[in-house]
């Protein structure tokens, strides 16, 4: 039966959530093979740390320190629960901060009204040649992506706020094909503006997604963003 109490009440939770969407959200059936390759969230920012002599590193979400722990440059994990060095949100960390960093890595609360704020935010204090990443960028199903979550293995609607960002002059957007879709945002001139008016992003359609990931996320493989981090 049940492992523990934490899990049953998540369980009745995520049962709660089902027969919500069932009875109000979207239904599409169709699934996404998106052919990850083997590549962890890890590579890529040891490699541009590595890459970029990068002296500082945020991470938002460390839950067990699976990524924090390796970082070997200075460093601040935001956590309200586990992990890091921070215990508090994302938005009280961002209240009180006055530090830069080189590398931010976004893997807090996968809801998109709380991953566009860590963006906006982690904008204004990412150093001039920094990165953001950002992980769990590609959902396969629907059920990945349901808010509120319906299952433990769970990306969130992270891609809308990704989408949103592709819209802005001011950063460049990418969304690699390894673990889960990993977002890349560096601070320069939009070179590949994504056009859609009129949207409200947190009401967009896993359809529109299922159709046009390939465009609207700026998909590319882990070798090409590479030469571009
Ligand atoms: C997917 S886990 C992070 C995994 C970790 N970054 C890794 O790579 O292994 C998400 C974490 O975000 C934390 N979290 C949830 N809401 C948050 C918030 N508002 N601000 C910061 N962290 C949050 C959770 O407590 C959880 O530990």
């Amino acid at each position: 039966m049940f492992k523990n109490k934490f899990e049953q009440g998540r369980k009745f939770n995520f049962l709660i959530n089902k027969i919500y969407h069932l009875l109000f959200s979207e239904k599409f059936s169709k699934k996404i093979n998106f052919n990850f390759d083997n590549k962890h969230r890890l590579d890529l920012i040891k490699y541009v740390i590595r890459k970029n002599d990068y002296k500082t590193y945020l991470e938002i979400g460390c839950h067990n320190n699976e990524v924090f722990d390796k970082i070997e440059i200075e460093k601040v994990g935001v956590d309200p629960e586990s992990g890091g060095n921070f215990r508090d949100t994302s938005d009280k960390f961002f209240e009180q901060n006055k530090l830069k960093f080189d590398c931010i890595f976004i893997d807090g609360l996968h809801e998109y009204d709380q991953v566009r704020k860590d963006i906006l935010n982690s904008i204004k204090i990412l150093n001039k040649n920094g990165v953001i990443i950002l992980h769990d960028c590609l959902p396969s199903s629907i059920n990945h992506q349901r808010v509120p979550r319906t299952r433990y293995i769970w990306n969130g609607d992270v891609w809308k706020a990704i989408v949103e960002a592709r819209t802005w002059q001011h950063i460049n957007t990418y969304t690699v094909l390894s673990d889960q879709g990993l977002g890349v945002i560096k601070k320069e001139k939009n070179s590949m503006i994504l056009n859609i008016e009129n949207l409200t992003y947190k009401n967009l359609k896993y359809k529109f997604f299922y159709e046009n990931y390939s465009k609207i996320m700026r998909t590319i493989s882990y070798e090409k963003i590479l030469e571009i981090i």
